[in-house]
Protein backbone atom coordinates (compact mmCIF):
# COMPACT_ATOMS: atom_id res chain seq x y z
CA UNK A 1 0.00 0.00 0.00
CA UNK A 2 1.48 3.38 -0.81
CA UNK A 3 -0.04 6.93 -0.60
CA UNK A 4 -2.06 7.92 -4.05
CA UNK A 5 0.05 11.81 -3.78
CA UNK A 6 3.56 9.79 -3.58
CA UNK A 7 2.49 7.36 -6.72
CA UNK A 8 1.06 10.06 -8.68
CA UNK A 9 4.09 12.88 -8.23
CA UNK A 10 6.43 9.47 -8.30
CA UNK A 11 5.05 9.41 -11.64
CA UNK A 12 6.04 12.66 -12.95
CA UNK A 13 2.48 13.94 -13.11
CA UNK A 14 2.35 16.44 -10.66
CA UNK A 15 3.80 17.63 -7.29
CA UNK A 16 2.43 16.56 -4.26
CA UNK A 17 0.30 19.32 -3.84
CA UNK A 18 -1.08 19.88 -7.28
CA UNK A 19 -2.30 16.32 -6.59
CA UNK A 20 -4.10 17.28 -3.28
CA UNK A 21 -5.73 20.14 -5.46
CA UNK A 22 -6.74 18.11 -8.12
CA UNK A 23 -8.26 15.16 -5.73
CA UNK A 24 -10.61 17.47 -3.91
CA UNK A 25 -11.63 18.36 -7.80
CA UNK A 26 -12.84 14.63 -8.17
CA UNK A 27 -10.00 14.14 -11.11
CA UNK A 28 -8.38 11.47 -9.46
CA UNK A 29 -10.11 7.86 -9.50
CA UNK A 30 -8.63 4.58 -7.88
CA UNK A 31 -10.25 0.95 -9.82
CA UNK A 32 -13.07 3.72 -11.34
CA UNK A 33 -14.06 5.16 -8.07
CA UNK A 34 -13.40 9.05 -7.32
CA UNK A 35 -10.88 9.88 -4.44
CA UNK A 36 -11.34 13.05 -2.84
CA UNK A 37 -8.42 12.47 -0.50
CA UNK A 38 -4.60 12.48 -2.22
CA UNK A 39 -2.96 11.05 1.18
CA UNK A 40 -5.36 8.08 0.78
CA UNK A 41 -3.22 4.47 0.51
CA UNK A 42 -4.18 2.27 -2.28
CA UNK A 43 -2.96 -1.39 -2.99
CA UNK A 44 -0.28 -2.11 -5.05
CA UNK A 45 -2.31 -3.15 -8.06
CA UNK A 46 -4.91 -0.30 -7.83
CA UNK A 47 -5.66 1.13 -11.49
CA UNK A 48 -4.96 5.17 -10.77
CA UNK A 49 -6.21 7.35 -13.83
CA UNK A 50 -5.63 11.13 -13.36
CA UNK A 51 -7.85 13.25 -15.41
CA UNK A 52 -9.14 10.16 -17.43
CA UNK A 53 -5.17 9.24 -17.71
CA UNK A 54 -4.13 5.97 -16.42
CA UNK A 55 -1.10 6.51 -14.02
CA UNK A 56 1.91 4.37 -15.28
CA UNK A 57 3.57 3.60 -11.66
CA UNK A 58 7.31 3.96 -11.46
CA UNK A 59 9.31 1.24 -10.69
CA UNK A 60 12.84 0.59 -9.66
CA UNK A 61 14.60 -0.92 -13.27
CA UNK A 62 17.68 -2.11 -14.62
CA UNK A 63 17.86 -2.87 -18.00
CA UNK A 64 20.99 -3.92 -20.56
CA UNK A 65 21.20 -3.04 -24.24
CA UNK A 66 23.71 -4.30 -26.47
CA UNK A 67 24.71 -0.87 -28.05
CA UNK A 68 25.12 -0.42 -32.07
CA UNK A 69 27.87 1.55 -33.16
CA UNK A 70 26.28 4.81 -34.46
CA UNK A 71 24.45 5.80 -31.58
CA UNK A 72 25.84 8.70 -28.74
CA UNK A 73 25.06 7.92 -25.00
CA UNK A 74 23.67 10.98 -24.17
CA UNK A 75 20.18 11.50 -23.20
CA UNK A 76 19.79 14.04 -25.62
CA UNK A 77 21.98 15.38 -28.89
CA UNK A 78 20.70 17.57 -31.37
CA UNK A 79 23.10 16.43 -34.12
CA UNK A 80 23.23 12.67 -33.49
CA UNK A 81 20.94 9.80 -33.02
CA UNK A 82 20.97 8.81 -29.14
CA UNK A 83 20.85 5.27 -27.09
CA UNK A 84 17.64 6.73 -25.99
CA UNK A 85 16.07 6.83 -28.97
CA UNK A 86 16.56 2.32 -29.00
CA UNK A 87 14.63 2.30 -25.58
CA UNK A 88 11.52 0.65 -25.53
CA UNK A 89 8.86 2.79 -24.47
CA UNK A 90 7.81 1.15 -20.73
CA UNK A 91 11.44 1.92 -19.79
CA UNK A 92 11.74 5.72 -21.29
CA UNK A 93 7.91 6.42 -19.00
CA UNK A 94 10.42 4.56 -16.04
CA UNK A 95 13.28 7.39 -16.43
CA UNK A 96 16.29 5.50 -17.22
CA UNK A 97 19.24 6.98 -18.19
CA UNK A 98 22.58 5.28 -18.91
CA UNK A 99 24.68 4.64 -16.44
CA UNK A 100 28.22 5.64 -17.79
CA UNK A 101 29.18 5.96 -21.36
CA UNK A 102 30.05 4.33 -24.41
CA UNK A 103 31.40 6.12 -27.71
CA UNK A 104 29.43 6.56 -30.51
CA UNK A 105 31.32 4.19 -32.74
CA UNK A 106 32.07 1.60 -29.41
CA UNK A 107 29.61 -1.34 -29.52
CA UNK A 108 28.34 -3.75 -27.07
CA UNK A 109 26.97 -3.39 -23.18
CA UNK A 110 25.23 -0.83 -21.63
CA UNK A 111 23.55 -0.34 -18.31
CA UNK A 112 20.08 1.89 -17.70
CA UNK A 113 18.66 2.44 -14.48
CA UNK A 114 16.38 4.85 -13.05
CA UNK A 115 18.19 3.70 -8.95
CA UNK A 116 20.17 7.08 -8.16
CA UNK A 117 21.81 4.81 -5.56
CA UNK A 118 22.76 2.11 -8.33
CA UNK A 119 23.88 4.78 -11.04
CA UNK A 120 26.26 6.23 -8.67
CA UNK A 121 27.99 2.67 -7.74
CA UNK A 122 28.32 2.04 -11.19
CA UNK A 123 29.67 5.34 -11.97
CA UNK A 124 31.80 6.35 -8.95
CA UNK A 125 35.23 5.42 -9.84
CA UNK A 126 35.15 4.63 -5.71
CA UNK A 127 33.69 1.78 -6.16
CA UNK A 128 36.03 1.00 -9.09
CA UNK A 129 33.80 -2.06 -11.23
CA UNK A 130 36.11 -4.07 -13.32
CA UNK A 131 34.52 -3.75 -16.99
CA UNK A 132 35.92 -5.76 -20.11
CA UNK A 133 36.01 -4.63 -23.81
CA UNK A 134 36.89 -7.14 -26.73
CA UNK A 135 39.36 -5.06 -28.58
CA UNK A 136 40.40 -5.27 -32.30
CA UNK A 137 43.83 -3.02 -33.09
CA UNK A 138 46.55 -2.91 -35.32
CA UNK A 139 49.32 -4.10 -34.21
CA UNK A 140 49.74 -7.31 -31.73
CA UNK A 141 49.54 -7.00 -27.95
CA UNK A 142 53.33 -7.63 -26.37
CA UNK A 143 54.42 -9.21 -23.29
CA UNK A 144 55.47 -5.66 -22.72
CA UNK A 145 52.44 -3.84 -23.30
CA UNK A 146 50.71 -5.93 -20.94
CA UNK A 147 53.04 -5.83 -17.96
CA UNK A 148 52.53 -2.24 -18.82
CA UNK A 149 48.65 -2.20 -18.61
CA UNK A 150 49.51 -4.23 -15.36
CA UNK A 151 51.81 -0.97 -13.47
CA UNK A 152 49.43 1.09 -15.04
CA UNK A 153 49.81 2.57 -18.50
CA UNK A 154 50.93 6.31 -18.70
CA UNK A 155 48.79 8.09 -20.83
CA UNK A 156 50.11 11.29 -23.33
CA UNK A 157 48.63 13.81 -21.23
CA UNK A 158 50.39 12.09 -18.55
CA UNK A 159 47.26 10.38 -16.58
CA UNK A 160 48.52 7.34 -14.90
CA UNK A 161 45.85 4.76 -15.42
CA UNK A 162 44.87 1.74 -12.54
CA UNK A 163 46.20 -1.60 -12.99
CA UNK A 164 44.61 -3.27 -16.13
CA UNK A 165 44.49 -6.52 -17.31
CA UNK A 166 45.16 -7.23 -20.86
CA UNK A 167 44.84 -10.83 -22.73
CA UNK A 168 46.10 -11.14 -26.28
CA UNK A 169 43.92 -13.81 -28.23
CA UNK A 170 45.66 -13.55 -31.51
CA UNK A 171 47.52 -11.17 -33.84
CA UNK A 172 45.28 -7.67 -33.40
CA UNK A 173 43.11 -8.93 -31.14
CA UNK A 174 42.65 -8.91 -27.45
CA UNK A 175 40.87 -8.18 -24.17
CA UNK A 176 41.28 -5.57 -21.55
CA UNK A 177 39.76 -5.27 -18.08
CA UNK A 178 40.45 -1.65 -16.84
CA UNK A 179 38.90 -0.54 -13.63
CA UNK A 180 37.81 3.32 -14.07
CA UNK A 181 35.97 5.02 -17.07
CA UNK A 182 38.21 7.63 -18.58
CA UNK A 183 36.88 9.82 -21.75
CA UNK A 184 37.85 7.40 -24.63
CA UNK A 185 39.99 5.27 -21.91
CA UNK A 186 40.72 2.07 -23.98
CA UNK A 187 41.86 3.58 -26.91
CA UNK A 188 43.60 6.50 -25.01
CA UNK A 189 45.70 3.08 -23.41
CA UNK A 190 46.10 1.32 -26.72
CA UNK A 191 47.63 4.30 -28.22
CA UNK A 192 50.09 4.57 -25.76
CA UNK A 193 51.02 1.19 -25.86
CA UNK A 194 51.49 1.87 -29.34
CA UNK A 195 48.16 0.25 -30.58
CA UNK A 196 45.45 1.46 -33.27
CA UNK A 197 41.89 0.58 -32.00
CA UNK A 198 40.16 -0.30 -35.07
CA UNK A 199 36.95 -1.90 -33.16
CA UNK A 200 35.39 -1.77 -29.46
CA UNK A 201 32.88 -3.76 -27.68
CA UNK A 202 32.03 -3.75 -24.18
CA UNK A 203 31.50 -7.55 -23.64
CA UNK A 204 31.27 -7.62 -19.50
CA UNK A 205 30.50 -5.56 -16.61
CA UNK A 206 31.71 -6.77 -12.67
CA UNK A 207 30.44 -10.69 -13.48
CA UNK A 208 27.43 -10.34 -16.15
CA UNK A 209 28.44 -10.69 -19.69
CA UNK A 210 26.83 -9.26 -22.46
CA UNK A 211 26.09 -12.75 -23.55
CA UNK A 212 23.69 -12.94 -26.61
CA UNK A 213 22.03 -10.11 -26.56
CA UNK A 214 21.77 -8.74 -30.33
CA UNK A 215 23.07 -5.25 -31.24
CA UNK A 216 19.78 -2.65 -30.35
CA UNK A 217 18.50 -5.01 -28.14
CA UNK A 218 17.11 -4.52 -24.47
CA UNK A 219 16.53 -6.35 -21.57
CA UNK A 220 15.44 -5.94 -18.04
CA UNK A 221 17.79 -7.61 -15.45
CA UNK A 222 17.11 -9.98 -12.79
CA UNK A 223 17.80 -8.96 -8.82
CA UNK A 224 20.80 -11.70 -9.43
CA UNK A 225 21.82 -10.46 -12.35
CA UNK A 226 22.43 -6.99 -10.91
CA UNK A 227 24.13 -8.05 -8.16
CA UNK A 228 26.51 -9.78 -10.55
CA UNK A 229 27.54 -6.22 -11.53
CA UNK A 230 29.41 -5.49 -8.67
CA UNK A 231 31.09 -9.13 -8.54
CA UNK A 232 34.37 -9.44 -9.20
CA UNK A 233 35.02 -11.35 -12.58
CA UNK A 234 36.88 -14.82 -11.68
N1 LIG B 1 37.05 3.25 -23.78
C1 LIG B 1 36.98 3.91 -24.96
O1 LIG B 1 37.99 4.35 -25.49
N2 LIG B 1 35.80 4.06 -25.53
C2 LIG B 1 34.64 3.56 -25.01
O2 LIG B 1 33.58 3.71 -25.60
C3 LIG B 1 34.73 2.87 -23.78
C4 LIG B 1 35.96 2.73 -23.19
Amino acid sequence: MERLDKIISEAGLCSRRDCERLARRGLITVNGLIVKNSAEKVADDAIIELDGEPVARRREVVCIMNKPSGFVTSTDDDRNPTVMELLPDEMLRQKVVPAGRLDKDTEGLLVFTNNGELLHKLISPKYEIKKVYYVEHEGDVTDSAIQKAKEGVLLKDGTVCKSAVIERLEEGKSTICIREGMYHQVKRMYAALGLHVNYLKRIRIGNLPLSDLKPSEVRELSEEEINLLFADPA
